[in-house]
Order: structure tokens, then C-alpha cells, then sequence
């Protein structure tokens, strides 16, 4: 596969955590220009110092790390510590980072990425949190999409009930403004939503297999994912859905459709608004996943981890 420019905005999180992982081990495929980050799981300050150690960790401070918007545009702030805990990484130790964040925002960051694909190699715009950053982006400066080929996220589930309330997933209920803002980019979305990502359970098994591997970054990986299984019973891993697809796209399968988020309702706020059927009449913006090869991602996830 030719290699992708990539850049990362994520809310790390135990999920965005072995997302990153996953980047960083597909070094060879995948060039991670910059990650950023957004309030989600918890605050912007503990996701960022999630994110600097994650960095930190797997060797790899030369990525620039900038920290983005500490809360979604219009709603209230909802976080996830219940699942990731109040730390939201488990609890789990990681190094002390030895590079500060980046001064700039993770919006400019995010701006420029795209820009240099208007006289380079398009970029692939990769969110795993609450899409805050990337829809001030898009807002603010649209021209900077064409130096974009797409845009991979996590977040919503179109045909099924939510995670964070019966009609809508955290990432989508977190910021809907910004989710609907996204899907209206103009540019072509991959959808991993809910309706993919729950077949992606973590077993215990598949977590020894990651504490076998014996690096620093793979066992830290597996207690991570421990102490998600201790908190929801079913650990299911979302984020990295989004970097197996740009590796191995034939793990997963799905349609293309177009997709609206609603942002009016108080019962069904961030409700994912999938129209499979044409109803609108509106052309598709985005392509839902809802197959995936379990068995293949974490062939794949394990390879990866264990490469970093
Ligand atoms: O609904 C799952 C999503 O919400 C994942 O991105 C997880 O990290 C949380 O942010
Ligand atoms: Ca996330």
C-alpha cells in the first residue's frame, strides 16, 4: 500500500490508546504527522497528559502533540470516566513526557495538516473523540478540505441503540454540532460506528496475547485493557477500527449512505440519522461499516502493537 499521510485527534481513553499504538506500529505504512487532542472521555488537560505518555511510552516524542478545545460547541460537557476511569487511562502508569505540547491549537495544527496536502500529498483526517477540533477547523477555513483524500471516524451507530443514551453514541453526543458539521464537510466519510465497532471484543484472550508480545508498550496495552474489561464486563475496542481500515480496508464491510446527526432533540441529541434507503434523497457522505473480520483486526492490532 502506498504510504498515507495521517494525523490524529483523539480523547485517549484506553480505546484511543491502542488506536495510537496501532499508528505508531504501522510506522512503515502510516505517517503519523501530529496528534491532537480533544475534551471526551475526561478533560482536555488529563487527555493530553494521557497523550504525552502514550508518546512517551512507545518512544515516539518526536510527534507533535497539540492539545485542542476543552469543551464541545453548543452542549454541555459529558465525559466517560465511569469507563476509563478519572485519569482516563485505567489507571494505568505511564512515563513522564519529557516534550511539552505543542504552543499551537490542535484547530491550527489540524489546518495545517490539511494544507499541505494542497501541494502535497492529500492527508487522512483520523477522529477518535468528539469531532470539537476538527469542526472549527472545517468551519474557520473550509478551503484547507482539499488538501484532504477523506476523513475516518469513530462515532455514531446507525442502525442500533446507543452507548452513552439509548439513541446516541459518546462521541456524537458529546459534541452533535460538531459531528453534523463533519458529515457536511463535503468529503467522504468512513463511519465506524457502533454497529462495527461492538464486534470488536477484546477477550481475554486476545489481551494475553498482547501481554505475551513482553514490550513496555504491549504490556501497558494489556493491563490498559484489563482495567477497561473491569469497568464494562465487554471491552469493545472502537477507536482502532479506524486505523485497521486505512491498513486493511477488506476487513470491513459496509454501505454507503448519507448520514445526519440530530442536534434539535433533548430525548435523541447526537442521534446518528442514516438514510440506507434514499429517503432523503441526499447523496451519501459517508460509508457505515457494520461487517468486520474480528478475528483478522486483531491478527492485524497484535502485529502492529508489537511493532512499536
Ligand atoms: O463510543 C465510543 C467512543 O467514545 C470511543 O471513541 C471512546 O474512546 C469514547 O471516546
Ligand atoms: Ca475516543
Amino acid at each position: 500500500m502506498e504510504r498515507k499521510r495521517i494525523w490524529l485527534d483523539c480523547d485517549p481513553g484506553l480505546d484511543d490508546a491502542a488506536a495510537l499504538f496501532m499508528a505508531l506500529g504501522a510506522a512503515d505504512r502510516l505517517d503519523l504527522e501530529g496528534v491532537s487532542t480533544v475534551a471526551g472521555n475526561v478533560g482536555i488537560d488529563p487527555v493530553t497528559r494521557n497523550a504525552r505518555g502514550l508518546l512517551a511510552l512507545a518512544g515516539r516524542e518526536d510527534i507533535p502533540l497539540h492539545a485542542g478545545c476543552p469543551r464541545p460547541l453548543m452542549t454541555a460537557p459529558v465525559d466517560a470516566a465511569a469507563v476509563h476511569g478519572t485519569d482516563g487511562i485505567g489507571g494505568v502508569p505511564l512515563p513522564a513526557p519529557t516534550v511539552p505540547p505543542q504552543t499551537l491549537h490542535a484547530v491550527d495544527a489540524i489546518d495545517a495538516f490539511c494544507r499541505r496536502g494542497l501541494t502535497g500529498a492529500k492527508g487522512t483526517l483520523v477522529l477518535t473523540g468528539p469531532m470539537t477540533n476538527a469542526a472549527l477547523a472545517i468551519v474557520r477555513a473550509p478551503d484547507m478540505l482539499a488538501g484532504l483524500d477523506r476523513i475516518v471516524f469513530m462515532g455514531g451507530v446507525a442502525f442500533g441503540a446507543g452507548n452513552i443514551t439509548p439513541a446516541a453514541e459518546f462521541n456524537f453526543a458529546s459534541d452533535p454540532h460538531a459531528a453534523k458539521i463533519v458529515l457536511g464537510s463535503g468529503l467522504p466519510c468512513i463511519m465506524m460506528g457502533l454497529d462495527v465497532t461492538r464486534q470488536a471484543e477484546i477477550t481475554p484472550a486476545r489481551i494475553t496475547a498482547l501481554a505475551d508480545i513482553g514490550s513496555p508498550v504491549s504490556k501497558s496495552l494489556a493491563a490498559m485493557m484489563t482495567a477497561y474489561q473491569g469497568r464494562v464486563g465487554k471491552p469493545v475496542l472502537h477507536d482502532p477500527c479506524t486505523i485497521a481500515w486505512l491498513l486493511q480496508p477488506d476487513l470491513f464491510t459496509g454501505t454507503d449512505c448519507h448520514v445526519d446527526v440530530d442536534c434539535e432533540s433533548s430525548l435523541n441529541l447526537g442521534r446518528c440519522v442514516a438514510d440506507p434507503y434514499g429517503a432523503t434523497g441526499k447523496p451519501a457522505n459517508a460509508t457505515v461499516m457494520t461487517g468486520l473480520d474480528a478475528k483478522g483486526f486483531f491478527d492485524l492490532l497484535t502485529d502492529c502493537v508489537g511493532r512499536v
